[in-house]
């Protein structure tokens, strides 16, 4: 490891050097005004930690920020490639671009996340959307200081999606966007290739980061007064692999916990292969971990969990929930589920709708297969048509509800501990409970970023009405 850490902190001093760079430059450019940068993420927390990052670092090099992206000097997506759909909300948007940079010319737009750094996206940016000054992939974000001074002063489009995974850089500046919430990633990349996935292909193999900077950053967010800490990763079950000292996801978990302050520790997300009995029991025994599990099923069928590579099946999947509850009685359980994979019938179809019978989740996230190219899955045939896999999809969707329904009606007349988010513009509070349930109730914006008890009045399906109670 030492021998990666000496260029680390030398491109560390390298971007340093280029932020102050950028700085004059903005400078010269925009002063006595600040030059203002908006940031636009799409996709899972992940982006958004890394967005947390870009704007650290923008703030570092000059830049304010704007929600309002006609008064924008710089404008940044940091784009998401899971589905299809995800794409072309993108590829939407940064056409709509060309109309604002026809009146700014001055304007700089920048996209970079997964999606940049597939080639072909990359090949069409270059050919078809010119007003777009810098295209970044995953594995340069901390370079930004120098890719912002090169768009800024060289005169040229700049393109810069190196496809080797990227070293993990630490000590790059974080604005995060919470002051009681923040996002603590812990690993990066995925080694799993998942048949329908792209996030190996675009996030590179997987590297933890180091323990001990990973505790440090939670006894900071701690000591600073956050709240909740959610830690991240593509499957943080095997976070530790390839480290040269005695860690694993459980270890980590009760050191996290062992941190003073009152703070709850989520994660996600959790791969049922490397999910162990060991990390249950660690979040059984750990009083900061929210008993929230988000384990992705994907599927409920062996065949197709097998053509997913998902390596476990179905038996594995529903012991470990079991264990789970057994441990932890009050959990609330969430996955996500694909319906449609290639070559899937309605009879293992049907397996996933009994597997969510079962287990009886809180709530799921549910997803229409999306070809993906460059996956194996994408080169399967896939006879089902569009039409067959909505009305599965939408039978899967209806018996969610029902369970959902049933189980925030049992959940009437108790008390959970919430954490207050925000406030309506009718004093209504919304919150989280630690299953991860948002509950609305009559309170003061003074609880935002507190933790304060809340008996359940009204549940709905998706949400529950409450009252606070001292
Ligand atoms: N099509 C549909 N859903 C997908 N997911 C990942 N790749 C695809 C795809 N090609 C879903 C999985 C994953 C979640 C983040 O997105 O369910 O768990
Ligand atoms: Fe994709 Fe599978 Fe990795 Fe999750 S574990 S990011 S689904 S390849």
């Amino acid at each position: 490891m030492a021998k990666d850490i000496q260029p680390a902190q030398a491109e560390q001093a390298r971007q340093e050097e280029y932020s102050a760079l950028v700085r004059t430059v903005l400078i010269s450019h925009f002063d006595p005004r600040e030059p203002l940068a908006f940031v636009h993420t799409y996709g899972c927390q992940g982006n958004v930690a890394d967005s947390e990052r870009i704007k650290g670092m923008l703030g570092e090099m000059g830049y304010g920020f704007t929600d309002n992206i006609g008064d924008a000097d710089l404008v940044l997506y940091n784009t998401c490639a899971i589905r299809e759909h995800a794409e072309d909300r993108v590829f939407g948007n940064v056409g709509a671009l060309k109309n604002l940079k026809k009146a700014k010319p001055s304007l700089k737009i920048a996209l970079c996340g997964c999606m940049m750094q597939q080639q072909h996206v990359a090949q069409r940016i270059q050919k078809s959307y010119p007003f777009v000054d810098l295209v970044f992939g995953t594995h340069v974000i901390h370079r930004l200081p120098e890719l912002m001074y090169r768009t800024l002063c060289g005169g040229s489009r700049v393109f810069e999606i190196p496809s080797e995974d990227g070293k993990i850089v630490e000590n790059v500046p974080v604005r995060r966007d919470s002051d009681f919430k923040a996002w603590l990633p812990i690993m990066y990349g995925c080694n799993n290739f998942c048949s329908y996935c792209i996030v190996p292909y675009v996030r590179g193999r997987e590297r933890s980061r180091d323990p001990e900077i990973i505790i440090k950053e939670a006894e900071e967010l701690a000591a600073q007064g956050y709240k909740e800490i959610t830690l991240l990763g593509q499957n943080v079950n095997s976070y530790g692999k390839g480290l040269d000292c005695d860690i694993n996801f459980a270890k980590l978990l009760r050191r996290l916990n062992d941190i003073d302050g009152d703070f709850q520790i989520r994660f996600m997300t959790s791969h049922p292969k490397d999910c162990t009995f060991e990390l249950l029991d660690a979040m059984a025994e750990c009083g900061k971990a929210a008993k929230h599990l988000h384990l992705p099923v994907q599927s409920g069928n062996d065949r197709v969990l097998k053509e997913m590579n998902r390596h476990y099946d179905r038996e594995k999947y529903l012991e470990l929930i079991h264990y789970a509850r057994e441990k932890m009685p009050d959990l609330s359980i969430t996955s996500d589920i694909i319906v449609g994979f290639p070559g899937e019938t309605y009879e293992e179809f049907c397996d996933t709708l009994s597997l969510v019978e079962e287990v009886e989740y809180t709530s799921l996230f549910t997803f229409i297969y999306s070809p993906r190219e460059g996956t194996k899955a994408a080169k399967m045939p896939d006879p089902v048509t569009r039409e067959e896999k909505g009305a599965w999809f939408k039978e899967l969707c209806q018996l969610q509800e029902s369970i959902a329904g049933r189980r925030t009606a049992a959940m009437k007349g108790k008390v959970y501990r919430v954490l207050c988010e925000s406030i309506s513009d009718k004093g209504m509070l919304s919150g989280r409970t630690e299953g991860n349930v948002i509950i609305e109730f009559p309170g003061s914006p003074d609880n935002i970023g507190k933790f304060v008890n809340v008996k359940v009045t009204e549940p709905r399906t998706w949400m529950l009405f409450g009252e606070e109670v001292k």
